[in-house]
């Protein structure tokens, strides 16, 4: 049987003071705590020392222990094997690494491990399902709390260096790559990256979203956001540091269930932060001794108050990738990394009104953080959803309790797909159709199912459309379609195959053929084209930051050129993504890196843009790694999946079934 342990130590100050909590009858981070454990050295999220922050050394750990295995190996589980129709999933084994992927890197490596003061088999927990109750986050954990803490620590010895977890460290990378010169640039944008590092207690957190030394209002460009730490992940972990990655995904997963109200309302657990800050306070009573702090921000200080779906969706993403990099599966096996993973999909998967299997979210949700008429069903927070639930497909364990779970992925998967092929993607056929469409159909199989108005084609798209090619649009609500190019969802459909492998192709066509719309003088236009005039005026409020051809409005943003690297190598087309990064080269150092690009061609440095922002730095840094290799860089895509298209959720599809499922209805023939 496999069975699990949840380890916790709670140190609130270098002197390693504990907390103890004693348990009633508590239902807290997803575990129910049985009675009889009435008193554990554990800290969890409504046990914070003080509320709203966050002190060092605060950590839960959890690991999968196999009785039989032990510790070593991973169970290979079909995470494909459950799903609520009768379709057959069949197998499809995670191909495993244990150990590194690249096997130059064994020898070298420095390594963590978790030492366990106790004899962990001695107090090792299962994981039981609870008898009637549905819902598939809960885990119950047996008589395995009341254990001595677990220790993170270096350990030096040849022995103890067989124990498994990763850390690569940068001498590993000259090796990897010996005939590989940086050049000057390169050189710099390190530097800047290295010099961007947050830490907390001593140890590598995450990086800070902007440095300019002359900037004296940094507001929160000064916090270390999800979003942004993505591309400095990648960077490091291409460099063969996954330190800080770890930390960083360790670090956040505490913050996840931290409580968090605006005006008195609490969002959901599974919320992550959009951004963090280190902060150092003074302790109580001993002056002149300070502590860091870890501060969220989960939307209530942000501008506009938005909670930020997407950091979830990218916290998943990036989780992959370590693992996929590093070849520590470990760190997303471990109890409470598998928790954060069900906290999140709690929250995307949770039953609403929806009619539609995409997420419905408000405006400014994504890296769009401010209004710009991106609410309802926006592709950017779709594309990562989508390329999230693979992620999670691929790395939930598979047991009893998880088996709902994974059968809701995978239906979600299937039917999203489903949706955005069908009905986001649009070419010259389609919008041709669209001009022809009848309206105010009332039947299950009319043609025009969101009820869109023809009229709603706009002028610019009439004669930008090219021949060949085509893309995703914006959003999809009743009888309204958002027709704008927005680069990072269809970046991330090509990276995730929510698209076709034709309508990926297909976008790659288009951003070559509108090259001058969408790169010009600097990698990519965040949307196209911008809103102007009464548009403007309405759909973003008079915004004074998103005015025409700037910031979100049509502004171009550099960080966006590692996501258009890995899709072309994705596709096969890096020179493609050579040739913009040739454009970006010209301009970035010298302009100082900024955060985006204003105009029309992206001729000028954005009117309030950033410099030294981060992750126009780190963007470029893991561009050129990508491009550099490929086999890396495959590590991070998702290849077309077979069995999902496969696969009707409703039953309805098969053919015998009633015609009552869209997807069983004829559609245009160019989608799938
Ligand atoms: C802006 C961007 C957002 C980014 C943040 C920090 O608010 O819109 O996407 O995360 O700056 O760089």
């Amino acid at each position: 049987m496999v069975s699990y342990s949840c380890i916790g130590i709670s140190t609130v100050r270098p002197s390693c003071r504990r907390i103890l909590i004693s348990y009633k009858r508590s239902s807290v981070f997803g575990f129910q705590i049985p009675i009889s454990n009435r008193s554990a050295v554990i800290n969890l999220s409504k046990s914070r020392v003080s509320p709203g922050i966050h002190t060092c050394n605060s950590i839960v750990l959890g690991f999968r222990v196999d009785p039989k295995l032990g510790f070593r190996d991973v169970i290979d589980l079909n995470r494909n094997g459950f799903c609520c129709s009768a379709s057959n999933w069949g197998r499809q084994p995670r191909v495993l690494l244990n150990g590194c992927p690249v096997g130059v890197y064994d020898r070298r490596f420095s390594r963590l491990v978790f030492k366990v003061a106790s004899d962990y088999r001695n107090h090792s927990t299962s994981v039981e399902s609870h008898v009637n109750d549905t819902s598939w986050e809960r885990i119950y954990i047996q008589g395995g709390l009341n254990v001595k803490p677990v220790v993170i620590e270096k350990l030096k010895s040849k022995e103890e260096n067989e124990d498994k977890l990763l850390d690569y460290s940068r001498s590993d990378v000259n090796t990897e790559f010996p005939d590989r010169k940086e050049s000057e640039i390169e050189k710099e944008a390190w530097e800047l990256l290295r010099g961007s590092i947050v830490n907390y207690c001593g140890s590598p957190v995450g990086t800070i979203a902007a440095a300019d030394p002359a900037d004296k209002l940094p507001l929160n460009y000064d916090q270390v956001f999800i979003r942004d730490f993505v591309p400095s992940a990648l960077a490091f972990l291409l460099n063969g540091e996954g330190e800080i990655v770890k930390n960083f995904l360790l670090h956040t997963l505490q913050l996840q269930s931290w409580e968090k109200t605006v005006d008195c309302h609490s969002p959901g657990q599974g919320l992550m932060p959009a951004s963090f800050k280190v902060r150092s306070v003074s302790l109580d009573g001993r002056p002149g001794e300070f502590e860091d702090v870890l501060d969220p921000d989960f939307g209530e200080s942000a501008i506009g108050r938005v909670a930020p779906v997407d950091s979830g969706l990218w916290w998943i993403i990036l989780l992959r990738a370590y693992g996929k990099i590093t070849g520590d599966y470990t760190l997303q096996e471990r109890v409470d990394v598998q928790t954060g993973i069900h906290l999140i999909l709690k929250l995307c998967l949770a039953d609403g009104f929806d009619m539609f299997p995409t997420l419905l979210v408000t405006d400014g949700s994504c890296m769009i953080d401010r209004r710009m008429g991106i609410h309802g069903h926006p592709l950017e927070i779709q594309a990562l959803f989508y390329s999230a639930l693979r992620c999670s497909q691929k790395m939930v364990t598979v047991n009893d309790t998880t088996k709902d779970l994974v059968a809701a992925i995978n239906n979600r998967l299937s039917a999203l797909c489903f949706h955005i092929r069908e009905y986001y993607w649009v070419d010259m056929k389609k919008i041709n159709e669209i001009y022809r469409y009848k309206t105010e159909e009332y039947s299950t199989d009319a043609i025009n199912k969101f009820n869109i108005y023809p009229e709603q084609i706009p002028s610019w798209l009439v004669d930008w459309i090219p021949e060949s090619g085509g893309y995703f649009i914006g959003n999809l609500q009743p009888a309204h379609m958002d027709f704008r190019f927005f680069t990072l969802g269809n970046l991330w459909s090509i990276v995730s195959s929510l698209g076709s492998p034709k309508q990926n192709d297909g976008i790659l066509n288009l951003i070559e053929e509108k090259w001058d719309d969408l790169v010009a003088n600097m990698p990519l236009k965040i949307c196209y084209p911008a809103l102007d005039n009464e548009e403007w005026r309405i759909i973003t409020g008079s915004d004074p930051k998103n005015t025409p051809w700037s910031y979100h409005n049509g502004g171009s943003w550099p960080t966006l050129l590692w996501q258009f690297t890995l899709a072309c190598i994705k596709m096969k087309r890096p020179e493609l993504a050579r040739k913009a990064i040739t454009v970006a080269e010209k301009r970035l150092s010298s302009d100082k890196w900024p955060e985006y690009y204003d105009t029309r061609y992206g001729r000028f440095i954005g009117k309030q843009s950033r410099l030294y922002q981060t992750w126009t730095i780190a963007g470029f840094l893991t561009s050129k790694k990508l491009l550099e290799n490929p086999e890396m860089a495959s590590k991070l895509f998702l290849e077309e999946d077979y069995q999902l298209l496969e696969n009707c959720v409703c039953g309805l599809g098969g053919k015998n079934g009633r015609k009552k499922c869209s997807r069983a209805a004829p559609r245009s023939h160019h989608v799938i």
